[in-house]
């Protein structure tokens, strides 16, 4: 299967679903309980049901009905399978909440999209610091033991092992104070869902919080939060193809930094959930812009931006410091459509041009979305071919670009 896509005007409404990195954290923190955990909001898309089908492989009972989504019972197994484990980076999501209820786990390393090398080293490191025994092997990990409360700070804001570690000092004897966390709107959302849950944490959205132990959680009903990368992923396209679109059922606070980078070149109107954008003409270039942790500009919009770099009227540097690989595969596609980037080691330089069609193949997730983007402001119809790897994170995306008049067709 392949996108044919060939511009289009963006006109009209169009709403965001769940976030796919906020449902696989709260999906790995269901194993704190044998109660059952329902999430409204959760997306329907490759990556969540690979984690449900893990989660139900080690002995979850898993149901869906609509956006609703329902996880309850014991786990019969800490081995988890490779056959769903490989195949997304959220399967890691589940070793800080099995140590803490299990009090062991065999994980094979996760997949996901090639990044870049993606270290487990903080996740281990802190589980190490709770007194858990961790063996490394060439293709897994193991961990033993039971968990006790401890001081850590983590050498960077991981996302992940933020996550891990919450689950894991949710659930043990003693009070751990975790510091240099993430504060990614989906570690957020986790904090509050752990609370919901009965876990004592203070200092929830803080860089350092403190997490008092509990012998038991139980179960929750709660909101997976709006997509972040899907609602910027529509601006995005709104501006490339040019239109007046307006995001619905998102949350613009957790959208600033790329907000702040259209600005200056289109009309945005921010309401409380939407997001209006009237793209008009080609923008200018977008200056200096350094991916970071949040709430600076996220890794995950870069090949949007890079996109939008590639049509615009000017000059934008991007670096990325997040993930190695994460530019030069779509620098090379963005060039078959007469782009001008030039990367060297972690920036591109982008010369902004008219870009044409092209045969374009996405090599991950969020590059492949920024192929799309690109391919809207083009002169003339391009194929994306690789659009598996988009699916692991985007519903439909070509059915709700062309509700709103995108020319996406998929073949
Ligand atoms: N890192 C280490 N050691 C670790 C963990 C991370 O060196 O133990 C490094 C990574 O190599 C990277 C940086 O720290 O350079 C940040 O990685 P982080 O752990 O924050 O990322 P992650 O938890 O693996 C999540 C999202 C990613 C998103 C990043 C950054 C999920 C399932 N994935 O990954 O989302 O890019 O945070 O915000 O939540 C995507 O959705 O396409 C995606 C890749």
């Amino acid at each position: 299967m392949e996108y044919i896509v060939s511009g289009g005007r963006l006109q009209g409404e169009l709403p965001v679903y769940g976030a796919k990195n906020c449902a696989l954290a709260l999906l790995g923190a269901t194993v704190l309980t044998e109660d059952e955990v329902i999430l409204n909001n959760c997306p329907d898309i490759s990556d969540v049901r690979n984690m449900l089908l893990l989660l139900q492989a080690m002995g979850k009972k898993v149901w869906r009905c609509g956006d609703r989504v329902s996880v309850a019972g014991e786990l019969h197994s800490t081995c988890a399978p490779r056959r769903y484990a490989a195949l997304l980076r959220g399967s890691a999501l589940i070793l800080g909440s099995t140590v803490a209820k299990y009090h062991k786990i065999a994980l094979p390393l996760p997949g996901g999209c090639a990044i870049g090398a993606r270290p487990m080293d903080i996740h281990l490191s802190g589980l190490e610091a709770l007194g858990v025994k961790v063996l490394h092997f060439p293709d897994m990990v193991s961990c033993s033991g039971r968990p006790k409360g401890a001081v850590f700070k983590l050498r960077f804001a991981s996302v992940g092992a933020t996550e891990n570690l919450l689950c894991a000092c949710s659930l043990v004897e003693g009070t751990s104070v975790l510091s240099n966390v993430a504060i990614e709107p989906e570690v957020v959302a986790l904090e509050r869902m752990l609370v919901d849950m009965g876990a004592r944490i203070e200092g929830v959205g803080d860089r350092t919080v403190t997490v008092k132990g509990v012998r038991k959680l139980h179960g929750a009903i709660f909101d997976v939060i709006p997509d972040r990368i899907v609602a910027a992923t529509y601006l995005a396209s709104a501006v490339a193809a040019k239109g007046d679109l307006t995001v619905t059922n998102c949350c613009p606070q957790h959208l600033q930094a790329f907000l702040q980078l259209l600005q200056p070149h289109c009309s945005v109107k921010i309401y409380p959930d939407a997001v209006r954008i009237v793209a008009e003409k080609r923008t200018g270039g977008f200056g200096k812009v350094q991916t970071a942790p949040y709430p600076l500009f996220p890794t995950d919009m870069q090949s949007l931006l890079l996109s939008l770099a590639a049509c615009a009227d000017g000059t934008t540097v991007i670096e990325e410091n997040l993930f190695e690989n994460r530019l030069a595969h779509n620098a090379a596609e963005l060039g078959k459509m007469g782009a001008d980037v030039q990367v060297s080691g972690n920036v591109a330089t982008v010369s902004g041009r008219n870009l044409h069609g092209a045969e374009l193949f996405a090599a991950d997730l969020r590059g492949g979305a920024g192929l799309v983007v690109a391919a809207l402001s083009a002169e003339g119809d391009s194929v994306v071919h690789g659009i598996e790897h988009i699916e692991r994170g985007y519903m439909d995306l070509a059915q709700n670009l062309r509700n709103v008049g995108a020319k996406i067709q998929l073949r």
